[in-house]
C-alpha cells in the first residue's frame, strides 16, 4: 500500500517536473536564426572594392550604429563583402584577410564587433573564386570545394552570418553547392546566418529555404543600385514571391540603398516602406560615418521597422497593382495589419482603396499613419494624394 501510494505521488509529480524540464529548456534553447529577417549594415553598396573599405572604416561603422541608436532599433549585423580576403590562401590553404585592408586580422574584428554589443558577417562565393573581376590573373578566393576548412576559420574567428555568392561557379548545380556550405557550417556547431546570393538564377526560394540547405535568406534578384529604376524592377521581381518566406526563410531583394544620394527621399521612403512591407533584409548600405539627417530618419523610423520585423513572419501581399499603384497588405501578429500604397509613376494620383480590398470587415479601425506618426478612426477605407513615386503606410487595428 505504501508504495502504491509513493507511486501515485510520483505520478502526480510528473506533469510538474516535465513542465519545469520543458521550461529550462525553452529558457536555454538558442533563439531561432532569422525568426525575423536580418537586420544590420553591409559596405558593398557604399564602397564596393575601393580602398576605404578596411578595418578601421568597418570598426567606426560599428560604433555609428551604437552611437546613432540603430543597434536599439534592431540593427545588428555588420557584415564585410567581397574583397576582404587576401588573394591567396595561407600554406595550409585557409583564408586570411587582405593583410592591407584587415592587418589586425578578422578574429581582432570579430572580437571588436561583438565587444559592441553586434554580430559580425563575412562574405564568400560557392565558386572557385568571388565576384570581384581578377586582376593579374588572380582572383579573391571562393568557397567551392573548401567548404569545411572555410566553414571552420569562419567559425574559430567568431562569424555569425556567411553571405554566400555565386560567381566563378563551375556550372556545377545551385543546389549541390549551397548544400555544401550549409552542411559545412552546421557542422561547426556554430550558429552561423546562411544567407545565399545566386540572384535569383535558380529559383532559390524553392528549395534554399528547406533542407538540405535550409538558408536563412536567399537572393531573389540581381544586384541593386542606387537608382529609382533599379529600386522598382528589384521591388517588383520580390513581391510576387510572398508565399515562400516564412520565419527562418526569408526572401532577399539584395541591400538598402537609403542615403547614398542616387535617390530622392520620398524614394528612399518608397524604398524602405516597400522592404519592410516584404520582410526583406535590412541591411543598411550607405556609410555611417557621413550619413545625412533625412536618411537617418528613414532608417530610425521604428514603426516602419517593426512590421518588417512582426513575429507573425508573413510577407506582404500585393492586392493591386494597376495603372503604377501598388497596394501592399501584411498581417501582423496583434491581429492588425500594414498597408502600403505606393504611387510608382511619374504623376501625382489620388488613390483610394476600400475596406474589402484589403481584407477588412465593416467596423471602426484606428488608422496609424508610420510616416506621419499619426492616428484618426475610421472605416478602414484610404483616400490618399500621392506624389509621384512616393508611399503611404499605414498600420489598422480594430477599435
Ligand atoms: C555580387 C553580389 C553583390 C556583391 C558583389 C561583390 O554581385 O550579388 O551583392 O556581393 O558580388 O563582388
Amino acid at each position: 500500500m505504501k508504495r502504491l501510494n509513493l507511486l501515485i505521488a510520483k505520478l502526480a509529480l510528473l506533469p510538474v517536473l516535465c513542465l519545469g524540464v520543458s521550461l529550462q529548456a525553452a529558457a536555454s534553447a538558442p533563439a531561432r536564426l532569422g525568426a525575423t529577417p536580418q537586420m544590420g549594415f553591409n559596405n558593398w553598396n557604399s564602397t564596393h572594392c575601393r580602398d576605404e573599405f578596411n578595418e578601421q572604416m568597418i570598426r567606426g561603422i560599428a560604433d555609428k550604429i551604437v552611437s546613432l541608436g540603430l543597434r536599439d532599433a534592431g540593427y545588428r549585423y555588420v557584415n564585410v563583402d567581397d574583397c576582404w580576403a587576401n588573394w591567396q590562401r595561407d600554406k595550409d590553404g585557409k583564408l586570411q584577410a587582405n593583410p592591407k585592408r584587415f592587418p589586425s586580422g578578422m578574429k581582432a574584428l570579430a572580437d571588436y564587433i561583438h565587444s559592441r554589443g553586434l554580430k559580425f558577417g563575412v562574405y564568400s562565393s560557392a565558386g572557385t573564386s568571388t565576384c570581384e573581376p581578377l586582376q593579374e590573373n588572380r582572383g579573391f578566393p571562393g568557397g567551392l570545394g573548401h567548404e569545411k576548412e572555410d566553414a571552420a576559420s569562419f567559425a574559430a574567428w567568431g562569424v555569425d552570418y556567411l553571405k554566400y555568392d555565386n560567381c566563378n561557379n563551375q556550372k556545377i548545380p545551385a543546389l549541390q553547392r549551397y548544400t555544401a556550405m550549409a552542411d559545412a557550417l552546421r557542422a561547426t556547431g556554430r550558429p552561423i546566418f546562411f544567407s545565399v546570393c545566386e540572384w535569383g538564377e535558380n529559383k532559390p526560394w524553392l528549395w534554399a529555404g528547406k533542407p538540405p540547405v535550409d538558408a536563412q535568406s536567399w537572393r531573389t534578384t540581381g544586384d541593386i543600385s542606387d537608382s529609382y529604376a533599379s529600386m522598382l524592377k528589384v521591388f517588383k521581381q520580390d513581391v510576387v514571391l510572398d508565399r515562400y518566406a516564412r520565419p527562418g526563410h526569408w526572401n532577399d531583394p539584395d541591400m538598402l540603398e537609403v542615403g547614398n544620394g542616387g535617390m530622392t527621399d520620398v524614394e528612399y521612403r518608397s524604398h524602405f516602406s516597400l522592404w519592410s512591407i516584404m520582410a526583406a533584409p535590412l541591411l543598411i548600405g550607405t556609410d555611417l560615418r557621413t550619413i545625412k539627417p533625412e536618411a537617418l530618419k528613414i532608417l530610425l523610423n521604428k514603426e516602419v521597422i517593426a512590421v518588417d520585423q512582426d513575429p507573425l513572419g508573413v510577407q506582404g501581399h500585393q492586392v493591386r497593382d494597376a495603372g503604377g499603384i501598388h497596394v501592399i497588405v501584411k498581417p501582423l501578429k496583434d491581429g492588425s495589419r500594414a498597408v502600403v500604397v505606393f504611387n510608382e509613376t511619374d504623376g501625382a494620383q489620388d488613390v483610394d482603396v476600400a475596406p474589402a480590398e484589403i481584407g477588412l470587415k465593416p467596423g471602426r479601425y484606428e488608422m496609424r499613419d508610420l510616416w506621419l506618426h499619426s492616428g484618426r478612426s475610421g472605416d478602414g477605407s484610404i483616400a490618399v494624394k500621392l506624389q509621384p513615386h512616393a508611399s503611404a503606410m499605414y498600420r489598422i487595428r480594430a477599435g
